[in-house]
């Protein structure tokens, strides 16, 4: 098969891979029919992320067709229609009991805190991901859906990591009615935080980036205020000013560990390593949120400690929350506001990429070209 395989900090090619095997009873195979390429991915693009192996096949978000099923699967049949989570978890241990599918316990030998994620390095469980034509997904039975008849292909494979992340974003930030919510990094999980902000009751919802085209998808999609980083010298005391003064009652990074808008935090994160990421827009959502206010952070982070503002969120009284998405838990809901038309998650779509050229796809994507928000990734039909 034809899949994308890592080389090296920034570079990726396709290559002939075989074809994965049933390696346990529960595992499905599935052909891919649509994958995209995440700002997660990004990380790894960038070297980012400790025990990238080359040869990893990346892609967490994808659907497609059941292709083979082992043994023991039975909730899913060859030839069904399936998204699959981006988190690998197993539906019984401590954690996925309580539907905390993003730290499942039984999935990844390597880390007693992320669990397992599809083609996210093996600090991640080293499982290869769906940026190719066939993938294998274990504990079948436990993460893929059926993708119901009315849902068109671009919209699930947002929902299998973008769409939900960005909501649950929003969730964490325990927004009650009328709430001045400020979401950090207009991205395709930005986007979505702030568009579910409003799902959940915002009253006020101001979305921040650098970069032009994306804050006008901001405004158009989302419905937000924006504010452009580099135009202040003094971003806080801006946002402070937008909101009488107090700053925001909820706080979203939606950027994560490679953020820009400080030198000595991006040479001492991506240059030097000597912290798991730059955690400048965790450390503007600590200093523009009020006091007693939350800060909700799904922007990714590496597993070092990073030079955070502890001690202004601990004296402001903050409530930090944050988790990778457990993907699953939020389908439902989400599969409603879908249907009844208030999202249409594939507005955020700017490119399809055919697999062949997902090298140009991740360089686009990662130099932020072409006006690109989202890249869906196709494999060629067999
Ligand atoms: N928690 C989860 O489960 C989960 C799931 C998916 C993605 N993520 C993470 O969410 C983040 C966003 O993902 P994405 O796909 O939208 O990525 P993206 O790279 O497309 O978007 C990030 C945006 O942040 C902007 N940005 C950079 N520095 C900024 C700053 N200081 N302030 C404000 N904006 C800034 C960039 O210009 C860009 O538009 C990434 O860190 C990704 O790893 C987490
Ligand atoms: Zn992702
Ligand atoms: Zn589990």
């Amino acid at each position: 098969m034809r899949a994308m395989v890592y080389r090296g900090p920034y570079r990726v090619r396709v290559e002939e891979k075989a074809v994965p095997a049933i390696e346990h009873p529960d595992d499905a195979i599935v052909r891919v029919t649509r994958a995209a390429i995440c700002g997660s991915d990004l990380h790894l693009y960038h070297g980012m992320m400790p025990d990238t192996r080359v040869g990893m096949t990346f892609g967490h978000e994808f659907i497609g067709e059941v292709y083979e099923v082992g043994p023991s699967v039975q909730n899913v049949r060859p030839g069904d229609r399936v998204m699959v989570p981006f988190n690998v978890f197993c539906g019984t241990c401590y954690y996925c009991a309580r539907g905390l599918y993003s730290n499942c316990h039984n999935v990844n030998p390597n880390a007693t805190a992320v669990g397992g994620i599809y083609g996210y390095s093996h600090t991640c469980g080293g499982y290869d991901g769906g940026q190719a034509e066939y993938v294998r997904v274990p504990f079948a039975d436990v993460g893929p859906g059926l993708i119901p008849d009315w849902m068109d292909d671009d919209t699930a494979v947002l929902c299998t990591d973008a769409l939900p992340t960005g909501y649950f974003g929003a969730q964490l930030g325990d927004i009650v009615e009328g709430d001045v919510v400020v979401v950090y990094g207009a991205g395709p999980v930005g986007l979505f935080a702030a568009r579910s902000a409003w799902l959940m009751g915002a009253g006020r919802v101001i979305v921040v980036d650098h970069l032009d085209y994306r804050l006008a998808k901001a405004r158009e999609f989302a419905h937000a205020e924006t504010v452009m980083f580099t135009e202040h010298a003094d971003l806080v005391r801006h946002l402070k000013h937008l909101t009488e003064g107090l700053g925001a009652d909820v706080v979203i990074d939606a950027v994560g560990a490679e953020a820009d808008g400080s030198v000595l935090q991006q040479v001492t994160a991506a240059k030097l390593k000597l912290q798991g990421g730059s955690p400048v827009a965790l450390n503007w959502a600590i200093d523009t949120v009020r006091k007693g206010g939350t800060v909700s952070v799904i922007g990714a982070y590496g597993p070092l400690f990073s030079a955070v503002k502890f001690g202004d969120a601990m004296n402001k009284g903050l409530t930090l929350r944050m988790n990778q998405c457990p993907v699953k838990r939020q389908w439902p809901r989400l599969f409603e506001h879908i249907r009844n038309g208030y999202f249409k998650p594939s507005d955020v779509i700017t490119h399809h990429v055919p697999l062949e050229h997902i090298a140009e796809g991740y360089h686009m994507f990662s130099a932020k070209l072409d006006n690109c928000i989202k890249p869906i990734v196709v494999p060629s039909e067999p």
